[in-house]
């Protein structure tokens, strides 16, 4: 532990010495450094750095306040206890008033009282440093912190800003301090922010949240925006602390995700559709030529041995068999008249199929899609959520009963598919979907988001399920997934 240092200014040697007594009676390894004027102690404050200073106010040449004028020119932080006669109550407002942390006036109980006022004031003293040295590592943080942060008043007025914010927002700091915190958001995201801020207000939490950052150079940037409350050094006013981690990278590689997937959807419905093609047009044609010449194998022969024919009616039929699988597997992979009927059409065909297959019956109802015309591509997107969505009731629902509904509600087309089956838990068939390999919902999601839309999955156990899917509707073209936020 440091020796606790000591200057007594003081004129009259015997008082000093009383209180040099009564002080090393409660710190025994104090130093303590004596003075008989001011002046003196002034030139050797730098060699003994005083821990405190107590001084005498009347004194020949500089009194305790020209003392505490001179002390506080030089600009030290040194704590000083001033002493002052009966009835100087002024004098010791003044020495307040000159930064002295406390008075003590000479009275019958002074000598007692001292060593506790020294305690008390290099307490206060070892808090003061210690604040200073937490703001200190605050600022540090502050400043280098990776992400950028702001501090804003209830007026939305930007207190504080870190560098982060500078070089992200590419303001100086007085432009930034002169800004109020919606100014680094473009105009059309400022009823969101605002709508944040008043729900912080209320006390609710607010997750962060994406949106662009609007720089002086007119970029926008996207970014993930964080707010929580802070109170002011007194404790009174709120202040509110913005933090905005810069997310360009992030949707940079979601963007190429996004482009991979969707490149990687388009060859394999390219190649469903040559499979399909070539199923459809070369083996089943040839089948069909193969059939032909079986079922005419005789009829230029007279003389037929009935097991021979027998044999070959057998062999006719598992052509047969095998021309209808083929058909079925070819209209899978792709249906062929999507391009001719449209997409509602080709639904209702795929309802009434899927109900001849499983007879679980299919109520499905068009509204609102007059004139929408979709690209082929956005197309057989959406007839695969149909069929995957519809896959999914025959495999695992047990249901008696399935809905579709179309509905083109501008600016978007909503399709509903419902069953009255056991339903599920859909967080947790979800978390565990991928490891276990089933990733039909997870690309019936992935499609949604390639055509820049929702996937909403509402199931309870016996209680069925609910698949809500809402896609933006740009034109005869839905549109691939908006690369940009909306901000
Ligand atoms: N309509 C439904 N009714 C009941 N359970 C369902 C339904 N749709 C999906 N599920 C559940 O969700 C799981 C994941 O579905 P999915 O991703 O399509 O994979 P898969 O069909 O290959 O199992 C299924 O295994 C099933 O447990
Ligand atoms: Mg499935």
């Amino acid at each position: 532990m440091n020796t606790l240092k000591i200057v007594i200014i003081e004129d009259e040697e015997a008082h000093f010495q009383l209180m040099e007594r009564a002080i090393h009676k409660e710190f025994p390894y104090a130093s303590i450094d004596y003075f008989k004027e001011g002046a003196l102690c002034l030139q050797r404050l730098e060699e003994i750095s005083p821990d405190i200073i107590i001084t005498d106010y009347l004194m020949p040449g500089m009194n305790g306040i020209e003392f505490m004028e001179a002390l506080n020119r030089k600009d030290k932080d040194i704590p000083v206890i001033m002493i002052t006669g009966q009835g100087d109550e002024n004098i010791a407002i003044r020495a307040m008033k000159l930064g002295a942390r406390d008075y003590l006036v000479k009275i019958a109980n002074f000598f007692t009282l001292l060593p506790g006022v020294i305690y008390k004031v290099i307490s206060e003293q070892k808090l003061k440093e210690e604040l200073r040295r937490s703001e200190k590592r605050y600022r540090i943080l502050f400043d280098n912190f990776i992400d950028a942060i702001n501090i804003f008043s209830e007026d939305r007025r930007l207190l504080d800003v870190n560098k982060k914010l500078i070089q992200l927002s590419g303001y100086s700091k007085k432009e930034l301090l002169s800004m109020k915190v919606e100014d680094l958001y473009s105009v059309n995201v400022r009823p969101a922010i605002e709508e944040k801020i008043q729900n912080m207000l209320r006390g609710k939490e607010v997750p962060v949240f994406e949106n662009c950052l609007f720089t002086k150079g007119g970029d926008k940037i996207p970014v993930e925006t964080g707010f929580g409350t802070l109170k002011n050094c007194y404790g009174q006013e709120i202040v509110f602390q913005g933090s905005i981690i810069n997310i360009i990278e992030r949707k940079r590689a979601q963007e190429q995700v996004s482009i991979l997937s969707q490149q990687l959807m388009k060859a394999q419905e390219d190649e469903r559709q040559r499979l399909s093609r070539d199923l459809h047009d070369l083996v089943a044609q040839d089948l069909s030529a193969l059939k032909i010449g079986l079922d005419t194998f005789f009829d230029d022969q007279h003389v037929v041995y009935p097991d021979q024919r027998q044999k070959v009616v057998e062999l006719s039929e598992i052509v047969r068999w095998t021309i209808m699988n083929i058909r079925n597997m070819a209209y899978s992979l792709r249906p062929p008249n999507l391009d001719q009927l449209g997409f509602a059409k080709t639904v209702l065909n795929c309802c009434e199929e899927f109900y001849s297959s499983t007879k679980i019956k299919v109520d499905f109802s068009v509204a609102g899609m007059h004139g929408l015309e979709f690209d082929s591509d956005t197309e057989i997107i959406l007839y695969r959520l149909i069929q995957e969505g519809l896959n999914n009731v025959k495999k695992h629902a047990d249901a008696t009963h399935a809905t579709i509904r179309l509905l083109g509600s501008f600016p978007d087309l909503i399709i509903r598919i419902e069953d009255n089956g056991k339903g599920f838990d859909v967080e947790s068939r979800l978390a565990s979907a991928v490891n276990e390999k089933r990733l039909g919902l997870r690309s019936m999601e992935e499609r949604v988001t390639l055509l820049g839309g929702k996937m909403k999955i509402q199931s309870r156990p016996m209680r069925g399920t609910k698949i809500f899917i809402e896609v933006p509707y740009r034109g005869n073209n839905i549109g691939w997934q908006e690369k940009n936020l909306n901000c």
